[in-house]
């Protein structure tokens, strides 16, 4: 089996000088984990040990490196947002997708209204918390529960070994308190944006958000993302090449909101943030990295994990814009 082999060859491989730099770059990146706090506003994400950290990386030839706490459970929250598009976009394409929501930088805070009112109900982009719940809505499925079965049978397809749980309680504490995500609902379900009923669709999205990964199975995740739209491991296309780019290029420009200029500057890498203190970073043709530190800033990415991004691009010169 073709998996099997990979990974065989992935031990074969193994570069002792990236494991150390690896190791390295999470020691140097882990006096940060101090300078901020988990997530309150979902009460359950509250309760995680700041100074966690850990750090995976995949290359597209099979070579798997990881250090501190790599294989440490979070939820995926925003990140998951990456996986519901190409999810979408793999079951209706492109014209359809973008028909309900744009691929512009809003600027604004993941949560925020703001613009949405003016702009007749149409999202800037798939990564704000208002496009996410569009993309949700467009999950096959005519039920939550069918919604959400669909996106975790794409994890599954994405990658077959590794394991997709829900974790109740942060799911529960969101169901409470999304109040937010609820006022983003009803609005683009006034305007007609949203596919089916408003409820429906921030509930998909709450579920997808509290699904459990870790740093391994991040970076496994993420490789598609690395080889044009085809998993490197099993060789089965995920998406289109024109898809993958498409969603490589959202991460970029989007994927870390009002701060994703900051992120271009400091690490220059499609990336994705989750308020679960995961963070996504792709190069495109070569590696998927996963970094994970539950210590926030104030726009809801992992500060050490951030950190841990910029140190190892710069080491590695993997900045796309020199
Ligand atoms: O919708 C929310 O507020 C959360 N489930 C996800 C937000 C998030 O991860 C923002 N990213 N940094």
């Amino acid at each position: 089996m073709r998996l099997r082999s990979a990974e065989a060859k992935a031990g074969r491989l193994r570069d002792p000088a990236m494991q150390e730099r690896v190791e390295r770059i999470v020691a140097a990146a882990k006096p940060y984990t101090s300078r901020g706090s988990p997530a309150s506003y979902i009460p359950a994400l509250a309760a995680a040990d700041p100074r966690l950290l850990g750090m995976s990386v995949l290359t597209v030839t099979g070579e798997r490196y990881g250090a501190g706490d790599n294989r440490h459970p979070f939820t995926m929250q925003s990140i998951s947002k990456v996986f519901a598009l190409a999810c979408v976009l793999r079951h209706r394409g492109e014209k359809s997708v973008f028909a309900r929501v744009d691929r512009e930088p809003s600027g604004d805070p993941f949560y925020s209204l703001v613009l949405l009112e003016g702009e007749n109900g149409r999202p800037r982009n798939p990564m704000i918390n208002a496009g996410a719940i569009v993309i949700s809505s467009l999950l096959p499925g005519r039920s939550t529960a069918a919604k959400f079965r669909t996106y975790t049978r794409f994890l599954r397809t994405v990658s077959p070994d590794g394991a997709v749980r829900l974790d109740r309680t942060v799911y529960g504490s969101e169901f409470r308190t999304g109040q937010r995500n609820r006022a983003l609902a009803n609005l683009m379900g006034h305007f007609g944006t949203i596919d089916g009923p408003p409820d429906s669709a921030v509930d998909a999205y709450f579920r997808q958000c509290s699904v459990l990964t870790t740093c391994d199975d991040l970076a496994r995740l993420g490789a598609f993302l690395a080889d044009h739209g085809v998993d490197p491991l099993t060789r089965t296309r995920i998406v289109s090449p024109t898809q993958c780019r498409s969603i490589n290029a959202l991460m970029a420009t989007c994927g870390l909101y009002d701060e994703s200029g900051e992120f271009a500057a400091r690490v220059g890498l499609p990336g994705k943030s989750g308020v679960g203190g995961g963070i996504l970073a792709i190069v495109p043709g070569r590696m998927s990295i996963a970094v994970f530190g539950p210590a926030l800033d104030p726009r809801g990415s992992s500060v050490a994990g951030f950190r841990v991004l910029e140190l190892f691009a710069a080491e590695l010169g993997l900045s796309l814009y020199g």
